[in-house]
């Protein structure tokens, strides 16, 4: 791979201005559209020569075949011996995908089916809690079992029409008390949602939620579901197993909203606009298959992020949608990209030759313009921005607000292109100050401009939508992982700090001493002994 090449041309890019790039074609020409979205990343400092390097680099890092081994069920996430198949849980049409010689899609196909029987019978009062039909939901999980279901549930807000859904995530107990606090238990669904059935954080929630609902509920086990591929543990919790939706191994936790650990989303939204969320995803799998480099979407999304990390050195991204449904999308795409590409060492266990993938962060506009926009305007550092907005929203009635939503966010990366020279910064101040206090004061009011930033334009966000959104992350994240050379389906780096937490437990109980801690760990742990009570 030719890194120190695209690092000579980011070097060179840094002494022109992306505005010096723009003729009649260049915003069609560093455009991508796909499905009815239009991906414009013109207003970054990327020629036509550097892109035909980076799309010769994905070529020559097999992005093709790489791609189509995964889609195939091929084991490409190697240290765990394991196929990706995430894309399998919306092939809506069954198509075949074969692991090992076998055909997945019927037992997809089949848990999907059972899924949608049971969000049916809840949402119609079928089933029923010792009280009635049930009013609540709440999905117990953590990662990706639970910041997919929480930012796609509170994305498609306008589109619920079944029970409250709540997520509990955290162990800290602050988190289910105040979720549980307001809910009855006698029409309440709690949903243990768990890959693995042994996540420290979840289990304590379940035993919580199960003790929280056995004070009024007399079969408490029968109001509770979950999601997992761990069937022995489930049944070991008193789950029954027709509430029991499994998944494969193939199916990774922050990949999974698509498959059982989606549930709760399916029980606010219905099992129809569920489906409408997977066509959506599975739109963009066949645009990412089928489309030529220039004209594909999720490839053109991540060589993006490839010169702005790898070749520029920016160590950020901010994603910023504006749309404050998306307000939990930044953290999704945390664990998607930080925790799939956030790796130092590659597919065969050599160090990276480059910086591994960047610091994802974000909120939504306009809000983060009256908080962090100041640094991405005027800071020392360059943040590449990632800009998200609809057409349209779904307030018929407030459509004059949303046209300021969509001003503000053109308006944003128009003012990080162009940004305001000094002589217009005078010219601004001419008339309140003179002489060197002129210069000063207009000194400040400086915008570098020349700041790079992408826009990804949707007509509305609906499940649809929303299901094209993820799966252009997904695949971006993906091609990202291959030209790093670097295995983005495992998570070995969550797990040492797991172990010392598990180990320090009793030590701040008082069973076990603190002894063979560092100087400072045991600091803290005497701090907490003496001010707990
Ligand atoms: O700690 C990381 C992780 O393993 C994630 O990858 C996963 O999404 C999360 O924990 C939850 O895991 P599980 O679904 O097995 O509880």
């Amino acid at each position: 791979m030719n890194w120190n090449d695209l690092k000579a041309r980011a070097q060179a890019a840094g002494g022109r201005h992306i505005l010096d790039l723009f003729d009649d074609a260049r915003a069609a020409d560093f455009s991508v559209t796909a499905g009815g979205l239009l991906f414009d990343y013109s207003k970054t400092n990327l020629d036509a020569d550097t892109r035909d390097l980076l799309v010769r680099m994905a070529e020559e890092a097999d992005v093709p075949g790489r791609r189509e081994a995964m889609f195939s069920g091929e084991k490409i996430n190697e240290t765990e011996g394991r196929a990706v198949l995430h894309t399998a849980l919306r092939n809506l049409e069954g198509t075949p995908v074969h692991v090992d010689g076998q055909d997945v899609m019927p037992e997809v196909l089949d848990t999907l089916a059972r899924m949608e029987q049971f969000a049916g019978a809840v949402r119609e009062g079928a089933f029923r809690g010792q009280g009635g039909p049930i009013t609540d939901v709440v999905n117990i999980g953590i990662g990706g079992s639970d910041l997919g279901p929480a930012m796609a549930t509170q994305a498609l807000t306008p589109y619920h029409d079944g029970p409250r859904c709540h997520f509990v995530s955290n162990v800290d107990g602050a988190h289910i008390a105040d979720v549980l606090r307001p809910l009855d238990p006698e029409t309440t669904l709690v949903i243990v949602a768990s890959k693995t059935f042994t996540t420290i954080e979840t289990m304590t929630n379940a035993a919580t939620a199960r003790a929280w609902m056995s004070e009024t509920v007399s079969d408490p086990a029968a109001q509770f579901a979950a999601l997992s591929s761990a069937r022995d543990k489930t049944a070991a919790f008193g789950i029954d197993d027709s509430r029991v939706f499994g998944f494969a191994d193939w199916v990774g936790g922050r990949y999974s909203m698509w498959g059982p650990i989606g549930l709760s989303l399916m029980m606010a939204i219905g099992a129809d606009a569920f489906r409408a969320f997977l066509s959506g995803a599975q739109a963009m799998d066949t645009h990412f298959r089928a489309a030529q480099p220039l004209e594909n979407m999720p490839l053109m999304l991540a060589l993006v992020g490839i010169w702005h990390n790898q070749g520029c050195g920016h160590a950020t991204r901010a994603v910023l949608p504006y749309e404050q449904r998306l307000a939990r999308l930044p953290a999704y795409l945390q664990q998607l990209e930080m925790e799939s590409n956030g790796k130092r060492v590659s597919m065969d266990g050599k160090d990276l030759p480059v910086d591994s993938g960047p610091v994802v962060w974000g909120e939504p506009g306009t809000n983060g313009q009256h908080a962090f926009y100041q640094l991405i305007h005027q800071g020392t550092r360059v943040v590449p921005c990632e800009f998200m907005v609809g057409a349209e929203g779904h307030e018929d009635d407030l459509s004059h607000q949303h046209r300021l939503l969509i001003a503000n966010c053109l308006a944003q990366s128009e003012a990080l292109l162009k940004g305001r020279s000094i002589d217009e910064a005078r010219t601004l101040m001419k008339g309140k100050f003179q002489g060197e206090e002129l210069e000063r004061q207009a000194r400040h009011r400086v915008f570098p401009g020349n700041r790079p930033s992408t826009t990804l334009v949707y007509p509305k966000l609906t499940p649809f939508v929303l299901g094209q959104i993820v799966s252009l992350y997904e695949h971006r994240v993906f091609v990202e992982g291959v030209m790093l050379g670097i295995n983005s389906f495992d998570q070995w780096g969550v797990e040492l700090g797991k172990e010392l937490a598990k180990a320090l437990e009793p030590v701040l109980s008082g069973d076990e001493s603190a002894g063979g801690k560092d100087g400072s760990t045991r600091q803290l742990v005497d701090f907490m002994r003496l001010n707990a009570d």
